[in-house]
């Protein structure tokens, strides 16, 4: 009831009133709350309920929080805390509430703060005194880390399949264009020819990192809060490893103090997605600068382009860009919940609400750009010419030459540098490129130079000498894609 609610803040409440109404709660109950209020004569404010509420956002965690409950219920039955016949009681409640939720026929009260609360005061309407039964020998405390956790680890499931998908992708990219010679570039300046196969393969090894910090992460957080109750344990007989094994954990947490004051899970799950999106973003800059009309390096699908409302010629490469920014939001997310949890005490506080909807928006982004970028790379074609054009421009196999005077003329490397430095000056000059100079030509730089020279100069040349592992050259790059379709499979 809005109007009543408002109560004696005026304008700051019809705010925070607003603030409800966009996030879809309703004011409902302004009496003590039923599930802690014994001791409060009044209800909260309606600004304390705004500031306490979290159920706005944790009704995402509805799921996990059931799979929760109905772990701890049956082990309740299991050790005898609970008769079989209110476990069963509570069994089917609990299902009929998931059915609910998930039929979009929940109603949802602020008042009840959040998704525990609401699932437990549902289930005490379904069926009664059984329900008050379920908080033996638990707390909000080591039911919220156990939902998040639940949560996170979903997610952190979510993103062992796409970048498995994306990596498929790169390594198709890459096998279809493992001879494809293209620019390698440091200071985004032409610096040695490389392949395409090469340069898809360098984020396979990235993507592969993530998935491998997604797994370590993974398998450090699948300890079970649940048991630790409000922070010491509990008195009651009750079996952890039982709960712990039910929601595939691997054990209980150790520790009840940490187990109910522990983000660490939430913050790595942060860090992961982090250095990932930041991968995201530099491929995605990548494909910004190499879809531009000066590189055409690739081309975009239009399913993943976007047209410009005034200039009708234009494609832009939006989902890219945006890619881009993710990284922005998500390592923002990261920073912001490790500057709620520096300097808490143990164990539990409010503060620690503060950490779902950051990890929420973070997860949802990251899944978007990741299945965005998955797209792309499917959908992308490399413009074969274009880059291979651009390859041997810049003088980009100078290396080369001065590879060739250290290993056939003997020079020293610092001397065939310096010869090879004329030349690229003669080069510039006479408006060519390296391997249009005469043999005269080179001869004034160093008259040992012979016609074998020219052998070197082309990029095809360049690349396929460059065999040292994990080189550029196509039979590494081919060696390397057999590789990772070895740890894939
Ligand atoms: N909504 C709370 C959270 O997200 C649940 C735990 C509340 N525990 C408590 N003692 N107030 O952190």
């Amino acid at each position: 009831n809005c109007a009543q609610a408002q109560g004696h803040v005026e304008g700051s409440g019809n705010r925070v009133l607003h603030l409800l109404f966009l996030k879809g709660v309703r004011m409902t109950d302004k009496s003590a709350n039923t599930m802690w209020g014994g001791r409060f004569a009044a209800g909260p404010d309606a600004i304390m309920e705004a500031i306490n509420a979290s159920i706005g956002f944790d009704q995402r965690m509805a799921s996990q929080d059931i799979a929760g409950s109905r772990a701890h219920a049956a082990m309740l039955g299991a050790t005898g805390i609970l008769d079989d016949k209110d476990v069963e009681t509570i069994r089917e409640g609990l299902l009929t509430v998931l059915s609910e939720i998930e039929g979009d026929t929940f109603a949802f009260s602020t008042a009840l703060e959040d998704i525990h609360m609401n699932v437990e005061a549902r289930l005490k309407a379904l069926i009664g005194e059984p329900a008050g039964r379920l908080h033996t020998g638990r707390s909000r405390n080591d039911q919220v880390a156990t939902d998040f956790k639940l949560w996170v680890r979903d997610q952190l499931d979510a993103a062992d399949g796409a970048l498995l998908s994306l990596i498929a992708a790169l390594l198709d990219q890459a096998e279809a264009g493992a001879d494809w010679v293209m620019p390698g570039f440091t200071h985004l300046q032409t610096a040695q020819p490389v392949t395409w196969g090469h340069h898809m393969m360098a984020y396979v090894e990235m993507f592969g990192r993530d998935l491998s910090r997604v797994r370590d992460a993974r398998a450090r957080m699948n300890e079970c809060p649940l048991g630790a109750a409000a922070l010491a344990g509990t008195s009651f007989p009750i079996d952890r490893e039982m709960t712990a094994q039910a929601l595939g954990f691997d054990r209980p947490a150790a520790n009840s103090l940490d187990a109910v004051s522990d983000r660490d899970f939430a913050l790595e799950f942060l860090g992961t997605a982090s250095i990932c999106a930041m991968h995201l973003s530099r491929f995605a800059e990548e494909l910004v600068i190499w879809s531009s009309a000066q590189f055409r390096f690739v081309i975009l699908s239009d399913r993943f382009s976007t047209g410009s409302s005034i200039m009708p010629q234009k494609k832009n490469p939006d989902a890219a860009e945006l890619i881009r920014a993710k990284v922005g939001r998500i390592f923002g997310a990261q920073t912001a919940l490790m500057m709620v949890m520096k300097g808490l005490p143990l164990t539990y506080s409010k503060d620690m609400q503060e950490d779902k909807e950051q990890v929420f928006d973070a997860a949802d982004n990251w899944m978007l750009a990741l299945a965005a970028m998955d797209g792309m790379v499917r959908d992308m074609t490399a413009n074969r010419d274009a880059l291979a054009a651009a390859a041997g421009s810049g003088f980009s196999t100078a290396t080369d030459l001065a590879d060739w005077l250290v290993r056939v003329l003997g020079l020293p490397f610092r001397d065939a540098h310096h010869v090879t430095g004329t030349l690229v000056a003669l080069a510039e000059a006479e408006g060519c490129d390296l391997p249009d100079l005469t043999l005269d030509q080179m001869k004034t730089a160093h008259g040992g130079i012979t016609d074998g020279v020219y052998d070197v100069l082309t990029v095809q040349n360049s690349v396929a000498s460059r065999m040292s592992y994990g080189g550029t050259a196509p039979a590494q790059v081919r060696a390397q894609i057999a590789r990772w379709k070895e740890i894939l499979s």
